[in-house]
């Protein structure tokens, strides 16, 4: 892997994903060398995180490095003063070694990138991507059911604003013989780029609005929350319905659930208990994830 920035989903092939997945494998034996002491990583989000920002934070911490960091650079840093990003970019980049950056704004990763002299990681920008996300996605997927190829994946929720659902449609689209289901009401149907994409790369996919119908033909759910703060339009009707036991106990074999949360009622708690819920063990891969991902960025 010789990237310079982490922007976007299309920027991984499948020989870079299998590399990365297994230096993921490997790499808690290289925390234990501390092997990115010295480095230091900034972590910069105008949007609220729990997971990208406190796992980045952690991936480095493990690895040996220092973070510094604003998590609220709307609030807390010259922004609030006017600064641009990219002036913002220039001078956090003669402080630290790489960028973690989560903006409001699609496409703000590549601005950023553009006038950047030290790594950008996109931590999500707007309603664009989440690479990231869709990384230590793939990776669960890998980790769990053991091959990518072949599987039926259903998305579900807010396709039209879920970033997390672009990435993952994107990296999904270099395996062979998938099949996606898309689930969502009307108004929050996946975007046509993404349908146009998955077309060229001979993916088979079909539109529902009910999971019901379909829940004994996935091999994993993927299920997002309505993304209501990124809502122009007032009448979207957005309601979803609840994963819950009843519709896990119609799931086939080795079938699970993941969800990059925060779950806002979109799954039943009683599920957490169940061993289809990957969703916990898909936060502690993101972490892993991280760490690789960091240690193949820094040692070029
Ligand atoms: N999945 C995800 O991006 O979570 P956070 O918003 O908490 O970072």
């Amino acid at each position: 892997m010789n990237m310079q920035h982490i922007l976007e989903a299309q920027q991984f092939s499948r020989e870079t994903l299998a590399e990365l997945f297994h230096y993921t494998d490997l790499v808690l034996e290289d925390a234990k060398q501390g092997s990115l002491r010295g480095k230091i990583l900034a972590s910069l989000f105008y949007e609220p995180s729990t997971r990208t920002r406190f796992s980045f934070e952690s991936a480095m911490l493990r690895l040996g490095g220092s973070v510094i960091s604003t998590e609220n650079a709307r609030e807390f840093s010259s922004v609030a003063k006017g600064e641009t990003l990219e002036d913002t970019i220039r001078v956090v980049g003669q402080y630290a070694d790489v960028i973690v950056l989560r903006h409001y704004e699609e496409g703000s990763a590549a601005r950023a990138a553009a006038v950047s002299e030290i790594p950008i990681i996109n931590a999500g920008d707007g309603a664009g991507q989440h690479p990231t996300q869709a990384l230590l996605d793939l990776y669960t997927i890998k980790k769990e059911r053991g091959d990518i190829d072949g599987l039926n994946i259903a998305m579900v929720g807010d396709l039209k604003h879920g970033r997390t659902i672009r990435s993952l449609a994107y990296l999904l689209g270099k395996y062979e013989r998938i099949e996606i289901d898309f689930v969502s009401t009307p108004e929050l149907r996946v975007g046509k780029d993404i349908l146009e994409y998955l077309t060229r790369q001979n993916v088979t996919y079909r539109e529902t609005e009910t999971l019901s119908n379909i829940i004994e033909s996935v091999d994993v759910v993927y299920q997002t929350r309505i993304q209501k703060e990124r809502f122009i339009e007032d009448s979207i009707h957005a309601d979803l319905l609840t994963v819950d036991k009843s519709l896990v106990e119609r799931m086939k074999e080795g079938a699970i659930i993941m969800h990059p949360l925060p779950r806002v009622g979109e799954i039943d708690t009683a599920v957490d208990a169940l061993p289809q819920a990957a969703y916990f063990r898909q936060a502690k891969y993101g972490l892993l994830v991280r760490m690789a991902l960091l240690k193949m960025l820094l040692r070029r």
